[in-house]
């Protein structure tokens, strides 16, 4: 029978904390997330640049939470005394990231630290965050933002790669445990996007190097905003039958 009620993307009324908020695909996020109704809690390390997104935002009820999630142990209870001073979260869309490249031969304790905290720790921080009791709302859902890097050999990329690897098999893990929560929890896998952190890797690599990246994308490089789109979707009620999942956002790149 048809369902006459089937949910589209619509996220008014929830209450969605978006990190990376300051720039790039986290920004883009914000600015649909608040689009589509939300109200959005803005975090990332650079108060200034959280500003600048507040600014783009439509609707009401969004704030700024500049935190470092570097600070993976204070994460649970930041999480905590936002949901506290706002309301419990419907949302988390984890988008704060770094990419640093490095050859195995080079990589130390110190390295394979700051990579795995910044992408991997701090999505199963803010996971522990949002399940707590006051902080999620009857039905949630969590969105963590992994890569293609996850999925195929990248030499220099090692330490990344397995960082986003392990955010698909934390994605699958989580929305098994946190089943009984009501919390649903996915990732997205994109490919190149133009933002700040493409613009950093080009300067690593020679024009040419650069350009064979490019021709290895079939659609070309990808926006913020079609990264976003596919978290408001996950986000939204619309994606309710769908939990556990890595889904490619990479204009055909995993395909090929
Ligand atoms: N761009 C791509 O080609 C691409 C491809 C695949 C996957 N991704 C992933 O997509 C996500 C977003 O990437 P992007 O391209 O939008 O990156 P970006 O332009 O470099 O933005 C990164 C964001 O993460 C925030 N951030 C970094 N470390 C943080 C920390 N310790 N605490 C709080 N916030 C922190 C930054 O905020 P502050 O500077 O304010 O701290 C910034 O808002 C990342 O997880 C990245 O790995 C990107």
């Amino acid at each position: 029978m048809t369902d006459t009620n089937s949910p589209l993307v619509d996220l008014s009324g929830r209450r969605v904390l978006v990190t990376g908020a300051s720039a790039g695909i986290g920004r883009a996020t914000a600015v649909l997330a608040a689009r589509l109704g939300a109200r959005v809690t803005l975090n990332g390390r650079d108060a200034t640049r959280l500003a600048e997104t507040l600014a783009l935002l439509a609707g009401e009820g969004h704030r700024t939470a500049a935190f470092d999630l570097s600070d993976t142990d204070a994460i649970p209870a930041w999480v905590k005394a936002q949901a506290e001073s706002g309301g419990p979260f419907d949302g988390v869309a984890h988008c704060a990231g770094v990419q640093v490249g490095k050859p195995v031969r080079s990589v130390d304790r110190a390295f394979f630290d700051q990579i795995l905290h910044a992408n991997l720790l701090s999505a199963l921080a803010l996971a522990r965050g949002f399940r707590q009791k006051g902080c999620h709302a009857e039905s949630g859902a969590m969105v963590l933002v992994s890569s293609v890097a996850a999925e195929i050999g990248q030499p220099g990329n090692v330490v990344y790669s397995a960082a986003k690897g392990g955010l698909v098999s934390a994605t699958r893990g989580l929305a098994m445990e946190f089943l009984r929560d009501g919390i649903r929890v996915n990732c997205v896998a994109p490919a190149m996007v133009e933002t700040e952190m493409m613009e950093r890797f080009r300067q690593t690599t020679t024009a040419e190097q650069f350009d064979a990246i490019r021709a290895a994308h079939p659609m070309g490089f990808g926006k913020p905003e079609d990264v976003a789109s596919a978290i408001a979707y996950l986000l939204s009620d619309a994606s309710r039958w769908i939990n556990g999942v890595m889904l490619p956002v990479d204009g055909g790149y995993l395909a090929k």
